[in-house]
């Protein structure tokens, strides 16, 4: 089977990553020559869906399935276009939904989904984010008006609406539904670590993320948004676990980065191949489970190895897929020794959660040994 992924970022990265491990050959289009995933997919075309759709639909007429693993709207649009709908993983009315988060807000309410607190019910501190942005992008935190007020401008500066609500603090966890139109499945929770920037660093999959009954309740929530919203295709449901219950902080539409690849390491469960399967008519759920993987990104520059989100990992140049990196499972990355500046994408699995965790950790250490170096920085978001 031939896939062709439109988009050769972290998106397009996770997708190349899931149609490797299933042996899918692999297609990646971008319009930029440097985009990353263009160096691990099998066949990287440059082009321009939007300009060039000739030679898009030449190019896709011999792959089996087109996955869009982009959020510009005009290339979505194109895609829908000139693709028929059976072959594209793509369900464009429920992203209309969900790449607002206006929207997607007020379809949770009236499903009595719990979310934070709106402002100004709220109070501080509060979140400010755009409805329409994603991966942390404008994101800010504000504990009185001047942060408010200068949080508010930032995102009419990225061209966006606020969404402001209540800062609830607690684990932040994910799941995977995949719908067919008529019924859905939710998959496995995972956990999702954020450096100071909000942004996703590290992603955890293990059994017992959740207590049994909040497992329960964030499969619910996601399967009935997806049927709310007649979903054909993936969707990720976010919820941070606080104190008082699972509060659910946004539902998008989109193959997701970074948690299929976790979920993969863990389980076995390849969601890339679990939507084409949907899309063939078999949707299937995901059984129980008892691996456990974690998945973290690492930058060195400056002389410094510290974790970082995957923004900046996304910064990496010409990446490979590399097994047993630093003891890893499996690495995407540009790493060199002599370089000055390199990244790494890092995997590993194991038995248990403490293997997984101690395999993670002795991977830091070989880092810092095979680098002479004595310390690893890893930070996280502001505690309040
Ligand atoms: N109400 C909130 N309370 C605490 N943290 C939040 C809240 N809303 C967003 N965040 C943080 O910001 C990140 C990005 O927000 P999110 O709603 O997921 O938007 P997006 O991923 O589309 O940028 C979240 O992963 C979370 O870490
Ligand atoms: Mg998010």
């Amino acid at each position: 089977m031939r896939v062709c992924i439109v988009g050769g970022a972290l998106q397009g990265m996770e997708c190349v990553l899931l149609a490797r491990a299933a042996g899918l050959s692999s297609v990646v289009v971008d319009r930029r020559p440097d985009a990353p995933a263009l160096s691990l997919c099998d066949e990287p075309v440059v082009m321009d869906p939007v300009t060039d759709p000739e030679s898009f639909s030449e190019l896709t007429d011999g792959c089996d399935f087109v996955i869009p693993a982009c959020e510009s709207r005009r290339t979505l649009d194109a895609l829908v276009s000139t693709v028929e709908d059976g072959r594209l993983l793509f369900d464009p009315r429920a992203y209309a939904v969900t790449s607002s988060k206006l929207k997607s807000n007020r379809l949770m309410a009236s499903l009595d989904v719990p979310m934070p607190l709106s402002w100004p019910e709220c109070g501080y501190p509060a979140i400010v984010k755009p409805s329409s942005l994603s991966g942390s992008v404008g994101v800010t935190l504000a504990h009185n008006i001047r942060g408010l007020s200068g949080g508010i401008s930032d995102v009419r500066a990225l061209g966006d609406r606020p969404v402001i609500q209540e800062f609830v603090s607690g684990r932040s966890v994910s799941v995977e539904v995949i719908g067919d139109g008529l019924r859905s499945e939710a998959f496995v929770t995972t956990e999702v670590c954020l450096d100071p920037y909000y942004d996703c660093k590290m992603v955890r999959c293990r059994p017992g993320i959740l207590h049994e009954s909040e497992e329960r309740l964030l499969d619910g929530i996601g399967i009935s948004v997806a049927d709310a919203l007649a979903l054909r295709g993936i969707m990720d449901v976010e919820a941070i676990a606080t104190r008082s219950g699972l509060k659910v902080l946004e539902v998008d539409a989109r193959i997701p980065s970074q948690t299929p690849a976790a979920v993969l390491a863990a389980t076995g469960v390849n969601l890339l191949m679990e939507m084409i399967s949907s899309a063939e008519g078999e949707l299937r759920g995901s059984g129980p489970f008892t691996g456990s993987s974690v998945y973290r990104h690492v930058v060195f520059s400056d002389g410094i190895l510290r974790s970082c989100g995957e923004k900046e990992f996304a910064r990496v140049h010409s990446p490979r897929f590399e097994e047993g990196l630093f003891g890893s499972d499996l690495a995407i990355t540009d790493y060199d020794p002599h370089a000055d500046e390199w990244r790494a994408t890092l995997i590993v699995s194991g038995n248990s959660p403490d293997e997984a965790d101690s395999r993670s950790e002795a991977v830091t250490g070989r880092m810092l040994d095979e680098m002479s170096l004595d310390s690893f920085t890893d930070e996280g978001p502001e505690v309040l």
